[in-house]
C-alpha cells in the first residue's frame, strides 16, 4: 500500500440540476476522503458549447479556467448521470475542451467514476460510455469498485444527504482506490 502523498481531486458532476443526485454524491464524497486527499467540486454550468471556430479564435476564459483546474488536479472524480443509456450532453460537451491541444490537461489523468439514477437499473451504461471516452482522452479510469446509486430517491434524505450505508462504503472505497492509483501512477512517471 502506498501512503502519505497529498492527492488533490477535482470532482465533476455531469448534471446541472440544482437538486442533482450526482452532485450530491460528490458532496457525500467530501465527507469520506482519506486523510491525505482533498476534493474540490467543479461547476460545468459556465462552459460554452464546444465550437472549433471559438477555440481557434481564443479559448473562452471559463474554458481556460476549467483546463487549469484539471491540469492542477492530481485526479478526477466523475459523478455520471445516465441519459438515454449514455452520459449527459453536459458532461460530453465539457470533456471536449480539455481534450484539445496544446497539452490536453486531461491526458494522463487518473480518474474514478460513480453515478446515481432514479431507476433501479443503475448507470453502468453511462459509466461504460465514459470509460470509452476516457480512452480517447488518454485519461486512466480506475476499474473498480463500480459505484452506482440506484433508485436514488430512496437513498438521499429530504436535505439531499446520501444516507444509504452501502453506497457510502463504496464511495469511501472508491476514494481510497483512487488515492492509491494516483500515487502509484505518480511514482511510475
Ligand atoms: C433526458 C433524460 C434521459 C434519461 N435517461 C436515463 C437512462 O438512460 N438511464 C437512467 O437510469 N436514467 C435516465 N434518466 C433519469 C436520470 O437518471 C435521473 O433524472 C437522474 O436524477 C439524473 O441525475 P441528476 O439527479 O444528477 O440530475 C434520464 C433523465 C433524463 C432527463
Amino acid at each position: 500500500m502506498v501512503q502519505s502523498a497529498i492527492v488533490n481531486i477535482l470532482g465533476i458532476s455531469g448534471s446541472l440540476r440544482q437538486r442533482s443526485f450526482n452532485s450530491r454524491m460528490l458532496r457525500a464524497a467530501s465527507a469520506l476522503l482519506p486523510p491525505a486527499v482533498t476534493l474540490e467540486i467543479d461547476d460545468l454550468a459556465p462552459l460554452p458549447f464546444y465550437n472549433s471556430d471559438v477555440e481557434q479564435h481564443a479559448m473562452p476564459e471559463t474554458v481556460v479556467h476549467f483546463r487549469q483546474r484539471i491540469a492542477a488536479a492530481d485526479a478526477l472524480l466523475f459523478a455520471v448521470p445516465e441519459y438515454n443509456f449514455s452520459i449527459s450532453g453536459v458532461l460530453k460537451n465539457a470533456l471536449e475542451w480539455p481534450s484539445r491541444p496544446p497539452n490536453p490537461p486531461i491526458s494522463g489523468k487518473p480518474c474514478a467514476l460513480m453515478g446515481a439514477t432514479i431507476s433501479p437499473l443503475g448507470t453502468a451504461r453511462g459509466q461504460f460510455h465514459l470509460r470509452q471516452i476516457c480512452v480517447a482522452l488518454n485519461a486512466f479510469a480506475l476499474n473498480s469498485p463500480h459505484v452506482d446509486v440506484t433508485e436514488a430517491k430512496k437513498k438521499f434524505d429530504d436535505d439531499g444527504r446520501l444516507t444509504d450505508q452501502n453506497s457510502l462504503d463504496l464511495i469511501r472505497s472508491l476514494l481510497n482506490e483512487l488515492y492509491q492509483f494516483t500515487v502509484r501512477l505518480r511514482l511510475n512517471s
